[in-house]
């Protein structure tokens, strides 16, 4: 990919939000291709051979409820093979068993492409127990079973990315019409990461647009409507906190975005649509300089946010109307409202936005968000233990400690070398 380099960058405590990054180059060569360095200043080439590096070392997580087979498949279709492929899917299971037809479907996907690929479906008992047991019972509703909810599923598939040892891990949701799109997002998650210089990092899409139908011709909208209140309000949080106007934050409500292992494992998510908006908050919150940092290293290594603007245009399901909007609205504002590093003065305007739009009533609070703590406390030997022998936990990595691993490849390395009988004798009785 090539991408120009951000202009802007606002700093706050040791969180760096890069400006917007346009793409220039969807495909940029070779690393043989390079520019010569003076010339990198603008613009960088990130080679295929660095995206792929990444790529193998990352998983995509895709959640999905109820979505069409076709759709999914688009999606999968479109994932860059080198990565472990996650599905999370809150189909139903009655009275049409769908995530029975989700899974014959990844099945076969796998089957054509020899691709990393699981699925799991949230209210599977033994991924709860897993949670239960491993010290995470927040996850879980009164039957046991982890709660419904976009971000609920992706913390799911969280866990299961970091059992796979995977340093990035990236989102895509289902509801897509355009497979093209998916694997440029994929490949922007790794460009930022190429570019990124800390442990820590964070990349979000922002679309090119969203095409829709206005007067029988189509009609390029540019932001949605809760995407630009969340941004408004993400801005004036930072403003009001730095005393300087900014405009950087584009990507609030990115359903669409990666994370560094390392970034993933320490912030805190946000129930329900508020889960992409409490990034930033969450950000500000344990790397700005309102409280002291539980993660003092980090804070001091610096956090970089890349906002990268996609080529494609983004179609998805819009038939859900006035009531959803709204929704996404409360909880993406109701996330800042409830953060202390809300001032009252924002809190007045936030709850006079609600309250003019109807929101909520005239009178009342936006209702609390649900959060969900850090996963780091979460011991991943334990989780591990407890979802042995499911098909999901495939995605497992095998422990190789290091004494044995060297051990094993000097033996194997000294074996051909002697043309060990015992090798030979092992390959004839099969
Ligand atoms: N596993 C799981 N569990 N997946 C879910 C659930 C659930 O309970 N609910 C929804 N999903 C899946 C959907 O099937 C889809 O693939 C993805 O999550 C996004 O859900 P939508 O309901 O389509 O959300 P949206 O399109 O309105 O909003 C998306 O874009 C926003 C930015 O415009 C989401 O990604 C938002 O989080 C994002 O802010
Ligand atoms: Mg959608």
């Amino acid at each position: 990919m090539r991408i120009e380099l951000p202009r802007e960058a606002q700093r706050f405590g040791g969180n760096l939000f890069y400006g917007v990054q346009k793409v220039y180059e969807l495909d940029a060569g070779l690393s043989a291709d390079q520019l010569p360095y003076e010339l990198q200043f603008v613009i960088r080439q990130v080679p295929y051979e660095a995206l792929h590096e990444i790529e193998k070392q990352m998983a995509i997580i895709v959640p999905m409820k109820a979505e069409r087979l076709r759709l999914l498949e688009g999606v999968l279709f479109a994932i860059p093979h080198a990565c472990q492929v996650i599905v999370v899917s809150n189909s139903p299971r009655e009275p049409v068993d769908r995530f029975n037809m989700e899974v014959n479907a990844v099945e076969s996907f796998r089957t054509f492409t020899k691709k990393n690929l699981v699925i799991v479906h949230q209210k599977d008992p033994v991924a709860a127990q897993a949670f239960a047991r491993a010290g995470y019972p927040e996850l879980l509703d009164k039957d046991g079973l982890i709660r419904n909810g976009k971000a609920e599923g992706m913390i799911l598939g969280l866990m299961l990315a970091r059992l796979a040892g995977k340093k990035y891990v990236g989102f895509v949701d289902v509801d897509n019409f355009i497979p093209g799109s998916v694997l440029e997002y994929v490949r922007a998650y790794s460009t930022g990461f190429a570019l990124s210089k800390s442990r820590c990092a964070m990349v979000r899409m922002l679309w090119h647009s969203k095409p829709k139908i206005v007067e029988s011709q189509l009609y390029f909208t540019r932001y949605g409507r809760a995407s630009i209140l969340t941004n408004e309000y993400l801005n004036r949080l930072i403003n009001y906190r730095t005393g300087f106007e900014t405009e950087v934050i584009k990507t609030g409500n990115a359903g669409e975005h990666a994370l560094s292992m390392e970034l993933a494992m320490r912030l805190d998510y946000a129930a329900g649509y508020g889960v992409e908006t409490y990034h930033f908050v969450n950000l500000l919150e344990k790397f700005g300089v309102v409280r002291k940092s539980p993660y003092p290293d980090m804070m001091k290594e610096g956090i970089e946010i890349f906002q990268i603007e996609s080529r494609n245009p983004h179609l998805h399901d819009i038939s859900k109307g006035e009531e959803h909007i709204h929704e996404m609205m409360q909880a993406s504002l109701g996330v800042i409202y409830q953060s202390f590093t809300c001032s009252e003065t924002l809190r007045r305007e936030i709850l006079h936005e609600l309250r003019r739009r109807k929101v909520i009533g005239k009178r009342a609070t936006p209702p609390a968000v649900r959060i969900y703590p850090a996963l780091d406390r979460i011991d991943p030997a334990v989780f591990a233990k407890a979802i042995d022998g499911q098909p999901y936990a495939l995605v497992i990595e095998p422990p190789k400690p290091a004494g044995r691993a060297k051990a094993g490849k000097e033996a194997r390395a000294k074996s051909r070398a002697s043309g060990d009988p015992r090798k030979k004798g092992r390959k004839r009785e099969k």
